[in-house]
């Protein structure tokens, strides 16, 4: 066992206070300075540096230090875990050391991440995992796999209940993914971190692919190609730092109000740009972020998932001091149409939102969802289906501001009226319709267009149909008409209204009826 209780006993307060203070420095040496040195060489922090960047100072309560185990002659069993303040919030957090064994996960060492779990959603605060592990502890046996599953089953209960948060900071193998792949975000560093199932030695004796520890489970890889992760950094700092900017849009649990932070943004703010910003020509594209950050509180957006389907954009930010989520087509990637990574990422997220009463703002220009062979055979229909389900089952409040295209079924999905939108907004340059104007006039003037003698008398005849469709329906009125936009605003006046709109709904509250839950389209 770690500690040598030889001598720990007997004497005065004052001795025994003495032997304390040697046990935490002991306990707090992790497996050694050599170790530790070999951690640095791999541009690696140790557990408790992380642990000093991420903690307000003085603030760290640890827990369960002098912990050890059978098969672990560390105290602390390889993990670090307690509670503290970052920035005066409270948080609980894991740190693995790499220093001791790997950061391999026994039973001793799980018991301790499921106790800090397990008070971090009885007392309602955001639970941080700092993940640098071999996996399971392979002298441990299955014994070591048991706490890992018992890990798994918290990450679960403390779903929706407490933020949960995992940072990758070393190799994580095995059963070490599965736990951040249950948390709501997960932070990867370039070059020292990285995900898989099993590694490129099994691969490579399984399927005979050569494969790069980089390639297989980099954080490119996965902020880019597999959407497991959500934000990538470039050192260890500047992820620590990105958590603590998340820590900011996000409340404490559930039953908590998002912190409000004044920004002196004024509200009244109104943009001459948002004017001009929509070009004439309907099929150019133009960047929905430019939009955002003339419209939210200045620098307060914080994107999430910024690699992964670039044709939606999400992320957190704040309007007149709220913390909100923002959901925008993107048109300068696939002119901003929907796709199934798109449904996959925005679904996430809203339900992100949802869960932490973070009201949602979409910005909306799409032209629909992506037709052909490949999304069809790979099931759009089903992952469409599950950002359709998340926007209906979100009770917190939406703002939509339709700038551009809402066609078709995409018009139903991205917070219309009908699935619950509770403040649609648009410009006057919106066009809210079944389809384009190419695609109407083919179907409907088909006839037509056949007599018409000749393609070139053709051409010119579709054109003529093709603008005829646009005066009639390529504009938001008929929609206002019915009440499904609430208002048709001047695009300068996008903070301003936005603002108000979310003063008035801010405490809307929706009673469903009971049941065990929803079976969302997996
Ligand atoms: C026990 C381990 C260990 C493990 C590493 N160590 N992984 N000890 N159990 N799983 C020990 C090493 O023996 C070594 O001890 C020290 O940690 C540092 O490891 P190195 O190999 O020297 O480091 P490095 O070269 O950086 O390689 C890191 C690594 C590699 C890529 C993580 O150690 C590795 O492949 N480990 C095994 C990964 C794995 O297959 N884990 C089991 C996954 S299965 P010394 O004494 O020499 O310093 C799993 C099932 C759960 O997790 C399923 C639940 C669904």
């Amino acid at each position: 066992m770690g500690l040598d209780y030889r001598d720990l006993g007997g004497g005065g307060t004052e001795r025994r206070i003495q032997k304390l203070k040697e046990l935490h420095e002991q306990a707090s040496l992790g497996g050694g300075s050599k170790a530790i040195d070999k951690q640095h060489e791999r541009k690696k922090l140790t557990a408790r540096e992380r642990l000093a960047l991420l903690l307000d100072e003085d603030s760290f309560q640890e827990f369960d230090k002098f912990v050890s185990s059978n098969s672990c002659p560390t105290p602390g069993d390889g993990v670090i875990t307690g509670f503290g303040t970052v920035n005066g919030k409270r948080i609980g957090v894991f740190s693995q050391d790499f220093t001791v064994m790997g950061g391999s996960l026994g039973r001793a060492h799980a018991n301790k991440i499921c106790k800090i779990q397990e008070t971090c959603t009885r007392a309602g605060l955001p639970l941080i995992g700092i993940n640098d592990s071999g996996g399971a502890r392979i002298q441990e046996g299955v014994i070591s796999l048991g706490g890992y599953a018992d890990i798994f089953y918290r990450n679960v209960q403390a779903s929706g209940v407490i933020p949960q948060i995992s940072a990758i900071m070393g190799p994580c193998a095995g059963g070490a993914v599965y736990s951040p792949a249950l948390t709501d975000f997960v932070f990867m560093v370039r070059d020292t971190s990285f995900m898989f199932l099993t590694g490129p030695d099994v691969i490579k004796e399984v399927l005979n692919e050569e494969v790069t520890f980089e390639e297989l489970g980099g954080a490119l890889t996965h902020n880019q190609r597999s959407g497991v992760a959500h934000f990538q950094a470039k050192n260890e700092l500047e992820c620590i730092n990105d958590i603590k900017r998340l820590l900011s849009y996000v409340p404490g649990n559930n039953l908590e109000d998002p912190p409000f932070h004044d920004t002196g943004d004024d509200p009244g703010r109104r943009e001459e740009r948002l004017a001009t910003v929509i070009p004439n020509d309907p099929n150019k594209p133009y960047d929905m972020k430019e939009i955002l950050s003339l419209v939210l509180d200045r620098d307060s957006f914080f994107e999430v998932q910024s690699l992964f389907a670039p044709n939606l954009i999400v992320g957190f930010g704040r309007l007149g001091g709220h913390s909100i989520g923002v959901v925008a087509n993107q048109p300068r990637e696939l002119a901003g149409v929907l796709d199934i990574n798109s449904s996959l990422k925005g679904a996430r997220f809203i339900r992100f939102c949802d869960a932490f009463n973070i009201p949602i703002v979409t910005f909306q220009d799409v032209p629909g969802f992506l037709p052909g062979t490949n999304q069809e055979w790979m099931g759009v229909i089903k992952h469409g289906a599950k950002l359709l389900y998340a926007y209906c089952e979100a009770t917190v409040p939406k703002l939509l501001v339709t700038t551009r295209k809402s066609y078709g079924g995409a018009y139903c999905v991205m917070s219309s009226r009908q699935v619950g939108g509770d403040w649609n907004l648009a410009w006057p340059t919106a066009e809210v319709a079944v389809m384009g104007s190419k695609g109407a006039v083919k179907i409907t003037r088909r006839r037509e267009l056949n007599e018409a003698g000749g393609p070139e008398a053709m051409a010119k005849l579709a054109k003529q149909f093709e603008d005829e469709y646009k005066g009639e329906y390529l504009h938001p009125y008929l929609a206002a008409e019915v009440g499904y936009l609430d208002e048709v605003i001047d695009p300068r006046d996008t903070r301003p209204r936005l603002i108000s709109g979310l003063e008035m709904i801010k405490n809307k509250v929706i009673n469903r009826p009971r049941r065990k839950h929803g079976n969302i389209p997996l």
